[in-house]
C-alpha cells in the first residue's frame, strides 16, 4: 500500500506527508520510488521476460529529471526522448546510448547531430526531410544510424483531442500513402548509412481499451508484409508507442498484459500465416509508469465562500505546477493530508493562485473541510505535471522529493527567485 492513513494523516510510501511539507516546503512533488519500481517490474515480468527481443522505452516526456533517468539506467530499460534536452539528461544520467531512442516531428539538426554522434539506439524518422538530414549527418561523421519509420496508422481513438496523435490529420508521422511511403522506405533500405530497423506508431494517450493498439498493429503488419513483398526486406521491430491509461480518480488502470498479450498474439499469428520473419515489439509507456507514483502537496491559503454558488479553497500552486486541468479538463482527486480520516461533509473547489480563472485544480470535491494552513494532497500528478511546469506569473517551480518505505530524499531543488531570473539580462 503506498497510500495509508495513520492518526488522521496521509502517509505516502511510508512517509508522513505533513512532515514532508514541513521539511521541504510546498508546493512539492512527491514520488513513490516503490511504485515506479513496481510498475517497471510489471513491465519486465509480463512483457520483457516473456517475449524475446521485446523493448520498453519509458517516454521521458512524462517526467525526466536526472533521478528518474537514473532509475531507467539502473532498471536496465530504455528511454524515449523527444528533444536535445531530454537526450542530454538521459546521457548525463548514464543511460547507455543504445538504450535511447529519439522521437519528434521536427528534430533540429543539432539534436540529430547529437543523436548520431552519441550513437543512440534508434531514431524514429518522422518524414523524408528528416531522413535526408540524418543521412547527411551520418556521412559527414562517418557513422550509421538505426532508424524506425513512424507512420500515422489512421486510427481514431477515444481520448482528449489534444492527446490523440495517430489520426490522418496529424503533424506526426508519415501518412498511409504509397506514393509518399514507398520511395522513403526504398531510400531507407538502400542507404549505406541507415539501418532500417522497424515501423513505429503512437496513437494517443490515456487509453483503456486495447482495440486501438490492435487496429494500428494490423496496419503496421500489413506494411511489414508489403515491404517484404516489394523489397524482399524483413522488418525487425514494430514499436506500438505508449498510451496505456493511468488511474486519476475512478478509472481502473488495466495491466500492461491486457494491451500487450493480444498484440503479441496478433503478430505471431499474422507472421505465421504470411510467412514473415516475426518482428520484435517495442513500447513507449510514459504516463502509466509515473502518473500514480506522484502526488503534489500544497498549503491551503485563502478560503472563499460565495453563498449559494461555490466554496473556493486556494492553494499555493496550481496551473504552473499542473497545467492538465486547464489544458485538457483533466480531473483529479485529493484529500486534506492532516484530516485524511475525517468525514467528507464539505464540498469545495480547489483553485490555484494564478491570475487566470481556468486555474482550477479540482472542481466540486467532496471532503473534510479544509482550514487555512492545512496540507492538501492531489493524487496521480506524477505524469506531465513537473514536466509541463511553467513560471507563469513568475511563480517558482516546486522541488521534487522521492520517498521509499519511509525514507525521503530531495531529487530536484525548488526553484528560487534568483534561479528564475538567472538567465535574464
Ligand atoms: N510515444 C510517443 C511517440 C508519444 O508521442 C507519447 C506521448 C508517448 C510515447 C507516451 O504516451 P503515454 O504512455 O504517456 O500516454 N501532455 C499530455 C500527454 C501528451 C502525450 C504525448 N505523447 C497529458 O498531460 O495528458
Amino acid at each position: 500500500m503506498i497510500k495509508e492513513v495513520k492518526n488522521n494523516v496521509l502517509y505516502f510510501d511510508g512517509c508522513n506527508t505533513v512532515e514532508l511539507a514541513k521539511k521541504y516546503g510546498t508546493p512539492l512533488y512527491v514520488y513513490s520510488e516503490s511504485d515506479i519500481h513496481a510498475r517497471i517490474r510489471e513491465l519486465k515480468e509480463t512483457f520483457l521476460d516473456r517475449y524475446p527481443g521485446a523493448r520498453v522505452a519509458y517516454a521521458g516526456k512524462a517526467f525526466l529529471p536526472l533521478s528518474m533517468a537514473r532509475i531507467i539506467r539502473d532498471e536496465d530499460i530504455c528511454v524515449d526522448v523527444v528533444s536535445g534536452g531530454e537526450l542530454y539528461t538521459a546521457l548525463k544520467a548514464g543511460v547507455p546510448a543504445e538504450h535511447i531512442e529519439f522521437n519528434g516531428n521536427n528534430k533540429l539538426r543539432n539534436e540529430l547531430e547529437m543523436a548520431v554522434e552519441s550513437e543512440i539506439g534508434r531514431i524514429i524518422v518522422d518524414g523524408l526531410q528528416e531522413m535526408n538530414v540524418i543521412e547527411e549527418i551520418c556521412r559527414a561523421k562517418g557513422k550509421t544510424a538505426r532508424i524506425l519509420i513512424r507512420i500515422t496508422p489512421n486510427v481514431k481513438v477515444s481520448s482528449h483531442d489534444y492527446i490523440v496523435t495517430g489520426k490522418k490529420d496529424s503533424k506526426f508521422g508519415i501518412p498511409q500513402d504509397d506514393d509518399i511511403l514507398m520511395p522513403l522506405i526504398r531510400q531507407a533500405i538502400e542507404s549505406p548509412v541507415l539501418d532500417f530497423y522497424g515501423i513505429h506508431f503512437h496513437i494517443g494517450s490515456q487509453l483503456f481499451e486495447n482495440e486501438f493498439h490492435l487496429e494500428a498493429t494490423q496496419v503496421a503488419l500489413e506494411l511489414v508484409k508489403k515491404i517484404k513483398e516489394k523489397f524482399g526486406y524483413d522488418i525487425r521491430e514494430i514499436n506500438v508507442g505508449g498510451g496505456f491509461g493511468a488511474t486519476y480518480t475512478d478509472e481502473e488502470r488495466k495491466p500492461y498484459s491486457y494491451f500487450l498479450d493480444p498484440i503479441m498474439e496478433k503478430v505471431t499469428d499474422y507472421c505465421g500465416k504470411n510467412n514473415l520473419v516475426k518482428p520484435a515489439i517495442a513500447i513507449e509507456p510514459g504516463r502509466s509508469v509515473v502518473a500514480e507514483a506522484g502526488i503534489t502537496l500544497y498549503t491551503v491559503g485563502a478560503i472563499k465562500e460565495i453563498p449559494g454558488v461555490r466554496k473556493y479553497v486556494a492553494v499555493d500552486g496550481g496551473m504552473t505546477d499542473n497545467i492538465r486541468p486547464a489544458l485538457y479538463q483533466a480531473v483529479y482527486t485529493g484529500v486534506v493530508a492532516n484530516r485524511a480520516n475525517e468525514p467528507k461533509k464539505d464540498t469545495y473547489t480547489i483553485c490555484g493562485k494564478c491570475c487566470e480563472s481556468g486555474d482550477i485544480v479540482i472542481k466540486d470535491l467532496k471532503g473534510a473541510a479544509p482550514q487555512t494552513g492545512d496540507i492538501f494532497v492531489v493524487f496521480s500528478t506524477g505524469a506531465y505535471g513537473y514536466s509541463m511546469a511553467s513560471n507563469y506569473n513568475k511563480n517558482t517551480i516546486p522541488g521534487v522529493v522521492f520517498v521509499r518505505e519511509g525514507r525521503d530524499r530531495l531529487v530536484v531543488k525548488a526553484q528560487s527567485y534568483e534561479d528564475m531570473i538567472s538567465r535574464e539580462i
